[in-house]
């Protein structure tokens, strides 16, 4: 038989970098928990009609889909939105404002690389009930204390926009089909500036209008920057309800001491239900793909027969934490915590080490024993190559003393200490 081989693009995790995933979601739900979002689960498998109808063409496309055995056309499900919004709606009773995180598992069919896999676990926060400028800073803030709660303070950007503002400034230099353009710049840094050019002029936008568009996509403005950057299109565009709302909110995240949130005019994201602010998290060097992307989905409770409800989320995937964290040496002191190794000499030994052993686990430390016959060399050799950082040593002279040994493995230092004061490890 041939070597049975996993999936291209699925991963496995053994447990040195599962203990890692572990303390990444740790992390996201303290800090949801933190900001009074509350958990919500749904099922993997839903209705593709529910993707079709919401998320747009390019997602639909990517979904592991299939015919059941009762004849539905069923998904698993490639993002977590259309299920939040499909519970939400379910119930009449909730209070708003309604606040929810979940850490899905999703998949979709899309070329493996970098930071993107066919399987990922995704990071979903969502606000509902209520609008304006502190909603829309509280859900950027929440994803940027996850990276700060992780040690990545200073090294991500986030990268915010207007989607009726750019629909504004596409209307104003002579759009005849926004949505379609809209599509465009979402590719504005994925393709070269010819094609992007050549497929907006095919829409109506043309010569210096073009040029100015180009030259405002190019670049990432801070707040101050924006009205000189706008003008340089249409100083009309500084009444648009869409620049005020993101302006302020840029604003509010600066005053509470968000630094590093830009107005990038590039942003506008590829799920067809966005309809106010939209945005993305990058690495600062710009080195991987996007760490989140969210937006406003005002509208998509009334695709869904229920009533006008202001929704703004986002999504954080595992799969590019990993490799910032990687990047930034932070991967391997992930999860360090104190581990102990029991080793207890001769079958008295043993039995009293055992004892301390469960002691200490309901004490709440990370402890193994050593159940095997090695001699004391070969425990402490073996200890020390599985990442014990501590043995605790259980001989004779121990058991006559009442106390234990405890060897630090790294340093070599030792301490004895009595067996009525484990609590001190
Ligand atoms: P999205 O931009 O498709 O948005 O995905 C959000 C994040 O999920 C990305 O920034 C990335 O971190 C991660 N991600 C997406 N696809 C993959 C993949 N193939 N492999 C690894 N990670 C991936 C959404 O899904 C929206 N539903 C987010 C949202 C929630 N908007 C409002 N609420």
């Amino acid at each position: 038989m041939s070597k049975i081989e996993k999936l291209r693009g699925f991963k496995d995790y053994y447990p040195e970098d599962m203990e890692k995933r572990e303390w990444i979601f740790q992390n996201m739900r303290k800090i949801a928990k933190n900001f009074g979002f509350q958990p919500i689960d749904y099922p993997s498998l839903e209705f593709l009609e529910m993707y079709r109808l919401k998320s747009g063409d390019e997602l639909v496309n990517q979904t592991y889909s299939f015919t059941d055995k009762g004849n539905r056309e069923i998904t698993l499900i490639p993002e977590a939105t259309p299920s939040t919004m499909r519970m939400l709606v379910a119930r009449k009773d909730l209070l708003k404002p309604i606040k929810w995180y979940n850490i899905p598992k999703l998949w979709r069919y899309e070329e493996p690389q970098s930071g993107r896999n066919r399987e990922h676990y995704q990071f979903n926060a969502d606000y509902f009930g209520e609008s304006g400028v502190f909603v829309n800073s509280e859900i950027i803030s929440l994803a940027c204390e996850v990276l700060n709660s992780m040690g990545l303070k200073n090294l991500y950007v986030v990268r915010v926009n207007h989607r009726k503002l750019m629909e504004a400034i596409l209307e104003r230099i002579g759009s005849i089909d926004v949505a379609s353009d809209l599509s465009i710049i979402d590719h504005f840094r994925k393709e070269s500036v010819e094609e992007i050019s050549g497929k907006l002029e095919e829409h109506g936008i043309k010569g210096q209008k073009l040029k100015n568009l180009v030259s405002l996509l190019s670049k990432s403005y801070r707040a101050e920057e924006m009205e000189e950057s706008l003008s340089l299109i249409d100083r009309d565009l500084l009444n648009e309800s869409g620049y005020k709302e993101l302006r302020e909110t840029l604003n509010q995240l600066k005053d509470n001491g968000y630094e590093n949130i830009v107005y990038d005019p590039a942003t506008v994201r590829g799920l067809s239900y966005y309809t106010g602010i939209v945005f993305e998290g990058f690495d600062r060097e710009g080195k991987f793909r996007s760490i989140f992307g969210g937006g406003r989905y005002d509208g998509l409770s009334e695709l869904f027969q229920g009533p006008p409800i202001p929704a703004i989320g986002f999504g954080m995937g595992d799969a590019v934490l990993e490799n910032i964290l990687r990047e930034n040496n932070c991967w391997e002191s992930v999860n360090k915590d104190k581990t102990y190794f029991i080793i207890g000499i001769g079958m008295e030994g043993k039995k009293v080490a055992n004892h301390i052993l469960y002691d200490l686990r309901r004490k709440g430390r990370k402890v193994s024993m050593d159940y095997s016959d090695r001699n004391l060399t070969n425990s402490i050799k073996h200890a020390s190559s599985m990442g014990f950082q501590y043995i605790i040593l259980v001989g004779e002279k121990e058991m006559r003393n009442k106390s234990i040994t405890l060897r630090d493995l790294a340093s070599g230092e030792q301490k004895i200490i009595g067996m009525d004061n484990l609590g001190e490890i």
